[in-house]
């Protein structure tokens, strides 16, 4: 059977860490995750690293993997080149716990600062709503979302400026809100939110978030952008009073 080189952070007791070769037995079909879990159960079995589902959907697995930012479990072997080391890293923006874990709990609570869907009043006289195909299809895509936090991982806002974790709520926020903000049936203002606590003028559309979501979620294009535009059109007068006359559709629609 083939061999390839694992290149896995190890914590160290008291602070720090370094890079440690494992060599293991790798076949066909086989992920990240699978290497790392043989490398556990032969070689370190103090080896620390979080996973749940193994199928793409808890999002549990996120690391670095030869420096970018992946699901383990959804990262195949035949993928990568096996002619060199493969670096296996945690998440760097977030405190690392152990070996592969990180402490991402500072995303859960940005989560619980953003104010859930507002239902506006029903508008049928059955007290039912009534809701357009399209503007339930355009959010459709944020749902899928796995929290595994690769997009915030890899935004340089929150990676390169510690300070900014108390002003910018990332990108899974982002498309969070874009659903929120365009739900048809949502009636909450969350503009001055998205400006200030979410801090969405310090995105500055990179597109970095999008490229490593495995969800394949348009974040910019499809979340942040038409997130952007909003708060520039809500200081607008005209389309304000469109709006009231649409009666409260946030939408424009
Ligand atoms: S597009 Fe914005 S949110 Fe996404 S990585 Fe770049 S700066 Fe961060
Ligand atoms: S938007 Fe994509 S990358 Fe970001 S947390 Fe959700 S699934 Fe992960
Ligand atoms: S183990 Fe669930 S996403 Fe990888």
């Amino acid at each position: 059977m083939a061999q390839a080189t694992f290149r896995i952070w190890r914590s160290q007791p008291g602070g720090g860490g370094a890079l440690q070769d494992y060599q293991t037995e790798v076949s066909e079909g086989m992920v990240v995750l699978d290497a790392v879990h043989r490398v556990q159960a032969e070689q370190a079995p103090d080896l620390a690293c979080r996973w749940n589902c193994k199928a793409g959907k808890c999002g549990s697995c996120s690391a670095e993997i030869n420096g970018r930012p992946r699901l383990m479990c959804m990262t195949r072997l035949n993928s990568l080149n096996l002619n060199e080391p493969v670096i296996v890293e945690p998440m760097r923006t977030f405190p690392l716990i152990k070996d592969l874990v990180t402490d991402v709990s500072w995303n859960f609570k940005v989560k619980k600062t953003i104010r859930k869907i507002t239902p506006r009043a029903p508008d049928a006289p059955d007290g039912t709503y009534r809701m357009m195909q399209e503007d339930i299809d355009r959010i459709q895509e944020f749902h899928k979302c796995i929290e595994c936090f690769l997009c915030q991982d890899v935004c340089h806002v929150i990676r390169d400026h510690e300070a900014h974790k108390k002003a910018f709520a990332g990108p899974r926020f982002f498309i969070k809100l874009a659903g929120l903000e365009m739900h048809p049936l949502d009636a909450a203002d969350r503009t001055p939110f998205v400006r200030r606590e979410a801090g969405i003028g310090l995105c500055n559309i990179t597109k970095c978030c999008t490229e490593v979501c495995p969800e394949h979620i348009h974040i910019t294009d499809n979340g942040i952008i038409p997130l952007k535009e909003r708060m520039a059109d809500s200081f607008d007068p005209i389309v304000w009073l469109l709006r009231r006359f649409r009666g409260m559709r946030k939408d424009g629609a």
